[in-house]
C-alpha cells in the first residue's frame, strides 16, 4: 500500500477507475464520503450512504485490522497508477513491497523513533518551531507556516541542513511537485502534472547532489540523520544507490508534510471553536513555562507530562481523519464475514467511519478531547482508533507527528493569543484541509506570569 493513495483517495478512486481491476467495483459515491468502509458486500453496486455517516450500520473497523492490516502482501497489496509512480520516484518505500519494503519500514522507524526523537530530533523540533513562530506578527495564514515549519523539519531530520536558500529553493520546487498530485484525473493533459514532473526532476537533482557530497565526505564526523542510516544502508542486504535513496528522501518528504502540517492547523482551528479547551491546554503549557526559563528548550520529560494536551492530539486525529482510510487490492478472492472480495478488487478501509461512529465515540461528531481523558469511554477505541494505520503499514512517524504538534501547540499557546481573522470552513476533498488555510491574527500574549 502506498501512502500518497491514503492522501489522495478520492483521487485515487478516479484513477483507479480509470484502470479497472477485474472486475471493477462501481464508485457512484459523492467524493466526500469514501465508499464501502469495512464490510464490503457482494458483487452488488453499493448502496449510497447518507451524506454524513453511512457506514454507521456496519463495522468497518474489522476489515482493516484483521485482513487489510495484517495480511499484506498475502491477501492485499497496494497498487499505483503511473502517474503517481512517475511523482515519487520507482523506488520510493510507499511503492514497496515484500522484504525490501520491510527494511526500509525498520530504517525509517529507526530514525523516527521516540529514542531517537528524544536524544536528537526534540532539541531542533523545540528550536525550528520557536524560530519561526518568532517572526509572526498581525495575520497569519496558519496552514502556510505550518507547512514552511513542517517542511524545514522534516529536510532537517532527513540530511540535516538548516533553513537557509537552498531549502526555500527546494521547497518552492517540492511544492509544485506536491500539486502534481491533484492533477490526477487528466495527468497527461495537465500543465500542472507537467511542471509537477519537471519539479521533480529538479527536487531529484538537488537531493541527488547531497547524496553524492556525503558520499565525498566520508571520513568526516558522521551526521545523525536519515541519510547517514541510508547511506551505511543499515538493516542488512547491502547499500542501496543514489538512485534509491533519491527517492527515499522525496517519499519521506511527501509522507509527513501535508498530514503534519494539516493536523497543527487543525487542532488550532478546534481549539479556537472551543475555548474551555483552549483555556486548559494553555494552563498546562504555562505551568511546563513556568517550570522553565523563558528560552529554554522543551525536554523529554516536559513532552511526557502534557497529558491534556495529548488528549488533544488524540482528538483533533480522530475528528479530523487526515487520512480517512487506507487502499489496497486484493490478491486473490478474499472472504470476510460470509462476503467474498473477488481477487483485483479495491479495498478501501475507512477511519473516518469508524472514528466518527457514535458506537465507538458517544458524540462522535464534537471535538471533545476530555473523552479521552475518561479510559472507560474510549476503552472501547483502542481496536477502531486507527489514524496512522496498523500492521506492517503502520506510520513510522506516528510518534514524530504527535511530538511536533505538541511542541507546537506548547509555543503557539504560551506566546500569542489569536482571533480567527474570517471564517473558514473545513472540507475534506479532495484532501482535509480548511477552505482558506484558517487565516489567525495573532497577538503575544502579556507575561502574565
Ligand atoms: C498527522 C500526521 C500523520 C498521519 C495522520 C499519518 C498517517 C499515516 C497512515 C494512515 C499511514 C499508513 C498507510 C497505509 O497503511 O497504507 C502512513 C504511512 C506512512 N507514513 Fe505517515 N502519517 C503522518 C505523519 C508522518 C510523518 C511525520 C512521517 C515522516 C517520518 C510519515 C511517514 C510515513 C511513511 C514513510 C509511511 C509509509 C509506511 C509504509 O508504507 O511502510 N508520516 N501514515
Ligand atoms: C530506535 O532506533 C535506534 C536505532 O536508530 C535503536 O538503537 C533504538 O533501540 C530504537 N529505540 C526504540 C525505542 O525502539
Ligand atoms: C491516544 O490514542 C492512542 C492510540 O492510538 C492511545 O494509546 C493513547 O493512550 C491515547 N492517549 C490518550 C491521552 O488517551
Ligand atoms: C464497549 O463495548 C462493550 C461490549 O461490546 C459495550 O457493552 C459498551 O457499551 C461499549 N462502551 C462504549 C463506551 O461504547
Amino acid at each position: 500500500m502506498d501512502n500518497t493513495m491514503t492522501l489522495f483517495p478520492s483521487l485515487l478512486l478516479v484513477a483507479a477507475l480509470s484502470h479497472p481491476p477485474p472486475p471493477p467495483p462501481p464508485h457512484g459515491h459523492p467524493p466526500e464520503t469514501p465508499p464501502a468502509a469495512g464490510e464490503p458486500r457482494p458483487a452488488l453496486p453499493r448502496r449510497d450512504p447518507p451524506p454524513h455517516l453511512g457506514l454507521q450500520d456496519r463495522k468497518p473497523g474489522a476489515l482493516h485490522r484483521r485482513k487489510g492490516r495484517q495480511n499484506e502482501g498475502r491477501l492485499f497489496e497496494s497498487s499505483y497508477p503511473g502517474s503517481i509512480c512517475n511523482l515519487l520516484g520507482k523506488h520510493s518505500l510507499l511503492l514497496m513491497r515484500g522484504s525490501l519494503h520491510k527494511r526500509m519500514h525498520s530504517l525509517t522507524m529507526s530514525f523516527a523513533n521516540s529514542s531517537i526523537i528524544k536524544d536528537h530530533l526534540l532539541v531542533h523540533i523545540d528550536r525550528l518551531v520557536r524560530v519561526n513562530l518568532e517572526s509572526w506578527t498581525g495575520r497569519v495564514l496558519l496552514m502556510e507556516e505550518a507547512k514552511k515549519i513542517t517542511f524545514e523539519l522534516t529536510v532537517k531530520q532527513l540530511m540535516s541542513f538548516d533553513p537557509c536558500e537552498w531549502t526555500e529553493n527546494l521547497m518552492k520546487e517540492y511544492m509544485l511537485v506536491i500539486d502534481g498530485f491533484f492533477a490526477i484525473p487528466l495527468p497527461l493533459f495537465s500543465s500542472t502534472y507537467r511542471r509537477a514532473i519537471q519539479a521533480r526532476g529538479k527536487v531529484a537533482e538537488a537531493l541527488d547532489l547531497v547524496v553524492k557530497e556525503r558520499r565525498k565526505s566520508e571520513g568526516a564526523e558522521r551526521k545523525n540523520d536519515m541519510l547517514a542510516a541510508l547511506l551505511e544502508g543499515d538493516g542488512g542486504g547491502g547499500g542501496f544507490s543514489d538512485e534509491e535513496i533519491v527517492d527515499f528522501l522525496v517519499a519521506l518528504l511527501v509522507a509527513g508534510y501535508e498530514t503534519t502540517s494539516t493536523i497543527m492547523t487543525l487542532a488550532v482551528k478546534f481549539l479556537t471553536e472551543t475555548p474551555l479547551a483552549l483555556a486548559q491546554l494553555k494552563e498546562e503549557h504555562d505551568e511546563i513555562r513556568a517550570r522553565k526559563g523563558d528560552s529554554e528548550a522543551l525536554e523529554w520529560d516536559d513532552y511526557k507530562s502534557m497529558p491534556f494536551t495529548q488528549c488533544v492530539v488524540n482528538e483533533t486525529l480522530r475528528v479530523a481523519n487526515i487520512i480517512s482510510g487506507i487502499f489496497r487490492r486484493t490478491m486473490t478472492d478474499v472472504n470476510i464475514k460470509g462476503y467474498t472480495i473477488p481477487k483485483g478488487w479495491k479495498v478501501f478501509a475507512s477511519f473516518r467511519a469508524v472514528h466518527l461512529d457514535q458506537e465507538h465515540f458517544k458524540d462522535a461528531r464534537s471535538f471533545n478531547p476530555w473523552r479521552w481523558q475518561d479510559s472507560s469511554a474510549t476503552a472501547n477505541s483502542t481496536s477502531v482508533f486507527a489514524p496512522f494505520g496498523g500492521g506492517p503499514r503502520r506510520c513510522p512517524g506516528s510518534e514524530l507527528a504527535r511530538v511536533e504538534l505538541s511542541v507546537f501547540l506548547h509555543h503557539l499557546v504560551t506566546r500569542f493569543s489569536w482571533i480567527p481573522a474570517e471564517e473558514d470552513k473545513l472540507v475534506f476533498f479532495p484532501t482535509t484541509r480548511t477552505q482558506k488555510r484558517f487565516p489567525i491574527i495573532v497577538q503575544p500574549r502579556v507575561q502574565a506570569m
